[in-house]
Order: C-alpha cells, then sequence, then structure tokens
C-alpha cells in the first residue's frame, strides 16, 4: 500500500536499442538508418583496449556529423573500475555537443556508481554551457547490480533505462553458461519422464521491472548473443514484454525488426484493450464495478491494465 502514485517512465519508444562497437565508424551510417528507437554507441566490451582512443574520436564526430534523426542517441562508456571512463565522460560531454541525448553506464553495483560520474558529468555540463541534461541508462549485470537493484533505480534524476546484461550477469553470478540470454540446456525440469526448460532470467527480469517501475525507469531486456536464432530472439522477447519491459537491444540490424515487432502491442492486443475499456465504460454507467468480458471477469483493475496498452501503443505511433 501506499498514497504515492507510481511515477511514469519517460514516455519514448524504446523498442529497440542497436549496439555498434565505437572502433567500426563504417557501420554508424548504417545504424543511423536503420529502424531502432535507440542508438548505442559502444565504447566498452566490443572495443579492444588500445582502441578507445580512436573510438572515442570515431563516436564524437560522428554524434555531430551523421544526421541521426529522432533516435534517442547513447554512448556506452566504460565502467568504473576501468581506467577508461572518466575519460570517456570528459571528452564526450566536453566535445560531443548538445546531440548527444544519454551515457550508458555499463557494471553499475549500487546508487554510489551512479552520484560518481553525476558529479563529473553536471560539472562538465556547467563549464562548457550545455543546455540539455545528458541522461543517464545502466546495465544490471553483476551480482552487486541485481542486490542493490532499488536503490540504483532511484539513485539519479537523469536516470530513464535500465537493462539486464545477460552475459556479464552469467558471469558475475558463476552460472555455468556462455550462452548470452535465452534457453539453457541445463536449467531443466523433468515432468513424467519429458523436459521442460524454465527462464534462467526470470528472477533477474522481474528484479529489474519492479525496481524500474516504482522509480520511473525504463525497463529494458539486454543482448541475444545468436543472432542467427530469431525464433529464440523472439521468445525471449516476448517473455520479457509479458513481464513488463519494453524493449530489447539488438546486437546485430537483423533483430531491430524482430524487437519493434514484438514490443509495438499487436492491433488485436489494443481492439482488445479498447473492448474491456468500453465494457467498463458500460459496467460504470449501470453502477458496477465489475463486469463480464467473453467469459471473463474484467474490473476496475482492468482499466488500468487496457489502459497501459492503449497509452504504449499510442506513444509509439507517436
Ligand atoms: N549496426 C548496423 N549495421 C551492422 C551492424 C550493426 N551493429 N553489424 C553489422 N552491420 C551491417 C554490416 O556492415 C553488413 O552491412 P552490408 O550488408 O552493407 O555489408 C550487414 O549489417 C551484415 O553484417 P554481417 O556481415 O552479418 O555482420 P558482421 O560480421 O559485419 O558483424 C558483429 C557482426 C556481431 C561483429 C556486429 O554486428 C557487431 O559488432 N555488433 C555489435 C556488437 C556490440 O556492439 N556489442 C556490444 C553490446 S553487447
Ligand atoms: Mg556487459
Amino acid at each position: 500500500m501506499s498514497f504515492r502514485l507510481q511515477p511514469a517512465a519517460p514516455a519514448r519508444p524504446n523498442r529497440c536499442q542497436l549496439f555498434g562497437p565505437g572502433s567500426r565508424p563504417a557501420l554508424f551510417a548504417k545504424m543511423a538508418a536503420s529502424a531502432a528507437d535507440v542508438i548505442n554507441l559502444d565504447l566498452e566490451d566490443s572495443v579492444a583496449p588500445g582502441d578507445k582512443p580512436q573510438a572515442r574520436a570515431n563516436i564524437i564526430a560522428a554524434i555531430g556529423g551523421i544526421d541521426w534523426g529522432s533516435k534517442h542517441l547513447s554512448v556506452r562508456i566504460n565502467g568504473l573500475d576501468t581506467p577508461f571512463w572518466y575519460r570517456d565522460v570528459v571528452d564526450l560531454v566536453e566535445q560531443a555537443g548538445e546531440r548527444l541525448d544519454q551515457i550508458m553506464i555499463p557494471k553499475v553495483g549500487c546508487a554510489a556508481d551512479l552520484y560518481a560520474v553525476d558529479a563529473l558529468v553536471s560539472a562538465i555540463e556547467a563549464a562548457v554551457g550545455r543546455q540539455k541534461r545528458i541522461a543517464f541508462e545502466v546495465i544490471i549485470e553483476t551480482a552487486a547490480g541485481i542486490t542493490h537493484v532499488e536503490e540504483i533505480a532511484a539513485a539519479s534524476p537523469r536516470l530513464q533505462a535500465m537493462s539486464l546484461g545477460a552475459a556479464d550477469f552469467a558471469a558475475s553470478m558463476g552460472m555455468q553458461t556462455t550462452g548470452i540470454g535465452g534457453t539453457q540446456e541445463d536449467y531443466y525440469m523433468i515432468r513424467e519422464g519429458q523436459k521442460y526448460w524454465p527462464d534462467p532470467w526470470h528472477w533477474a527480469q522481474v528484479a529489474i521491472v519492479a525496481a524500474c517501475r516504482s522509480h520511473g525507469v525504463l525497463p529494458v531486456d539486454g543482448p541475444f548473443g545468436d543472432f542467427s536464432d530469431d525464433e529464440g530472439f523472439i521468445a525471449q522477447a516476448k517473455r520479457s514484454a509479458t513481464l513488463g519491459m519494453v524493449g530489447k537491444w539488438a546486437i546485430h540490424p537483423r533483430q531491430v525488426a524482430l524487437a519493434n515487432a514484438v514490443f509495438t502491442p499487436s492491433e488485436a492486443r489494443v481492439a482488445e484493450a479498447r473492448e474491456i475499456l468500453a465494457a467498463m465504460d458500460k459496467a460504470k454507467a449501470e453502477g458496477a464495478g465489475a463486469a463480464v468480458y467473453k467469459g471473463r471477469l474484467v474490473d476496475i483493475a482492468s482499466i488500468r491494465q487496457a489502459e497501459g496498452i492503449v497509452r504504449q501503443a499510442e506513444m509509439i505511433a507517436g
């Protein structure tokens, strides 16, 4: 119970976040031309240590030099446990200009990680006279991150989105897998001799969704590594959408359309939501709080569920 209203997450589409290494500038124009809502230019784990300075320069040149349209433009900096991150922040905020929307902070472990980056970003923004405040997104991908997920979600007014990073998460948790997301062969149950594969990412995803929804942050599913497995990607994305996540990363351009399809509420789902709202309007006019829709109960909670779907569809349609 709480008398406080749940804060709304930022009202912008975040169905797909397309990643590309900062060390491959030939990909940038292709990323800009893609159908992804969010672009993540990477300075972290897809860039070799010796390439970090050149990747920074590539990204800074591309932020002002390429037409990114209405995409939300984010750069993933290096983790706070590296010697690279402060230079990433200083160079980006000093030199990248107003088009940079967001900084992604990987391997966040506690609220103070955001405080540290916020302090540095705030000082540079003031020094260079930036007009637009840079937003943050974080990746939950360590045991510490998932343990402190709620304080992280509450840590900074800059925070807009939070992703689950399956690969680093698995490594940090000591999970016996090298897979990046999706079904894990050895995570199965047996019933009447039949194997059945539950979802090993479920708990972390729900923890992230709950923390995000409590604090007005967008919950996002991270990478699915096997980019030749469309069916596996779609299954993972549908589970995430069902649990309340708003989008998923693409680590290859072929995953963009798949994510957009899953995270755009379907016409059938929106039509059903509108019918439920109409049924509840009728019930209300008759003085009832509950009604029957297609043989099942709908009540005032159904209005909130249906409104959420309609709102999401309208926001995406722009
Ligand atoms: N964004 C936009 N376009 C991309 C792309 C990306 N991330 N990755 C590949 N492409 C383009 C290629 O340039 C190629 O274009 P073309 O048809 O004009 O020649 C086309 O898509 C097909 O690419 P393909 O040959 O299948 O891939 P690749 O071998 O060049 O690269 C990866 C594969 C996985 C190395 C690459 O997609 C990549 O670096 N992904 C992002 C990795 C990353 O950022 N990781 C960090 C987050 S986990
Ligand atoms: Mg990672």
